[in-house]
């Protein structure tokens, strides 16, 4: 085993666990922000979602497995579109993607951003309008442009002087015009509940803004006039609760477009604003909702158009965190407890960094309650940890389960729909979990569990 800075990396505090977490009145409650609209407890305490027990899909899936609550992720997809009449909604299919999500965001209206070859692929095997989909991407390759310019991908978000010569050169050889929008990394950078607007240029996205590469690369594809230039786009962070990052990236983005219009006559048509609204992992999380976010950006993008007299353009955004991850939830399975004197329990799970990396990578705080039965017994501040060879292998830090949870348990952890199966490994030969789609008591398996021969499948010899 190696050890890992767990202590340093995720803050020491004993049994106490951190100041704003309290034991709960009732162990069993579930926090109803922290899950998929269709889990309540159900028969004999057992979570059910969509009508179904948990126990059943356990018994029928294994464990672990990620559980979607399909008209939990409709009805967001729903809410962002309906939020946002007049924009288009690009759902960010980093955060998870597979064919049977691609079809549900795209019958409820979104549109679909894509950052690789594979997540392009997967976008155009399950039937996905090309015309509706954004290729993102900072390093995107001659092969990867040429599929996309062939499949007549809508825009192709452009990160570089590189990458707009391969796409000049590609647009003339077909004898197409793709259209695109210019990735301009704003100075801003907003994370969780702040935001911090200097010093941000240092990163492999986009093109400077004060630097004035932004404002240059716009300048070259208006001049060589090959690829039609939409629009500017930027995308300031993950997991945010502020508005002021998107204030001050909207009117730096503005003075830009306000900038290409006195230097070129040309009013750009369109704004993508990017992803990155936060959800809630744990009670202290309080995001906004669609319609609120959808009331700001516009205040924000309309009141910065009218100081720059520039005529609002068409908004796009890019969630895919909260459209999918609030809508899944993880089972797992408890193996072993072990009281560790006077500072905490770990209760290891069949899983753990392999199909969650973000407690481990980002310190991300996860929620968890005993999903097969309710229990008398009181609260214990418990640490949710994997199977992992890695002390740093843990899935919830700090929670507060039932002081009598045994080996046989499930374990559920919510809000794990975004960047888990999509960032899931194979560490320690572990296969990849399945994603199980619940909709009015019937369960869908959409990706199926990863088997040991799928793992052995690419060794040669
Ligand atoms: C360009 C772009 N758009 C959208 C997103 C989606 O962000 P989120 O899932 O936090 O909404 C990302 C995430 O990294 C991104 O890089």
């Amino acid at each position: 085993m190696r050890a890992h800075e767990a202590g340093a990396l995720h803050g020491d505090i004993g049994n106490r666990g951190p100041a704003w977490l309290r034991p709960p009145v009732d162990v069993n409650d579930l926090v109803p922000q922290l899950w998929p609209r269709n889990v309540a407890r159900g028969a004999g305490g057992a979570l059910a979602v969509a009508g179904l027990d948990v126990r059943d899909l356990a018994a029928e899936f294994g464990t672990p497995v990620y559980v979607l609550d399909e008209d939990d992720l409709r009805a967001r997809s729903r809410e962002f579109r309906d939020a946002f009449p007049d924009a288009d909604v690009y759902y960010a299919g980093k955060a998870f993607l597979c064919r049977a999500v691609v079809r549900m965001i795209a019958e409820e209206g979104l549109f679909l951003d894509v950052c690789t070859g594979g997540e392009l692929a997967t976008a155009l095997s399950a039937g996905m309008e090309p015309a509706r989909i954004g290729f993102h991407g900072n390093n995107k390759s001659v092969a990867e442009l040429t599929r996309a310019v062939d499949a007549g991908v809508g825009r192709i978000i452009v990160d570089s002087f590189a990458e707009i010569d391969r796409l000049t050169a590609l647009a003339r050889e077909r004898g197409v015009r793709p259209r695109v929008l210019v990735r301009v990394t704003v100075g801003v950078e907003a994370h969780t509940h702040e935001f911090i607007a200097t010093a941000h240029e240092d990163q492999k996205f986009g093109f400077s803004l004060a630097g004035g590469a932004a404002a240059a690369a716009a300048f070259k594809i208006l001049d060589e006039d090959v690829l039609e230039l939409r629009g500017l786009h930027s995308h300031i962070g993950s997991q945010i609760f502020d508005a002021s990052g998107f204030e001050v990236s909207a009117r730096r983005v503005l003075a830009l477009q306000a900038q290409i219009r006195d230097a070129r006559g040309v009013e750009l048509p369109e704004l993508d604003l990017g992803g990155g609204f936060g959800i809630a992992y744990t009670t202290q999380d309080d995001p906004a909702t669609p319609h609120e976010l959808a009331k700001r950006l516009r205040k924000i993008v309309d009141g910065e158009c009218a100081a720059e007299k520039l005529a609002v353009p068409h908004l796009s955004i890019e969630p895919g965190r909260a459209i999918v991850g609030p809508a899944v939830f993880t089972l797992y399975e408890v193996g072993t407890v072990k009281d560790v004197d006077g500072i905490r329990t770990y209760v290891s799970v069949d899983g753990g960094m392999s199909d969650n990396i973000r407690t481990a990578l980002y310190d991300a705080s996860y929620s968890a309650t005993v999903a097969n039965r309710v229990s008398a017994a009181e609260p214990m501040l418990a640490r949710v940890v994997g199977k992992h060879c890695e002390s740093g292998d843990i899935v919830v830090k700090d929670e507060f389960l039932p002081a009598d949870v045994q080996p046989g348990d499930l374990v559920a952890v919510p809000g794990t729909g975004a960047y888990c199966r999509s960032m899931a490994s194979n560490y320690n030969h572990v296969p990849r979990p399945p994603v199980v789609a619940v909709r009015e008591g019937r369960a869908r398996l959409i990706v199926r569990r990863e088997t040991e021969d799928d793992l052995l499948a690419l060794d040669v010899g």
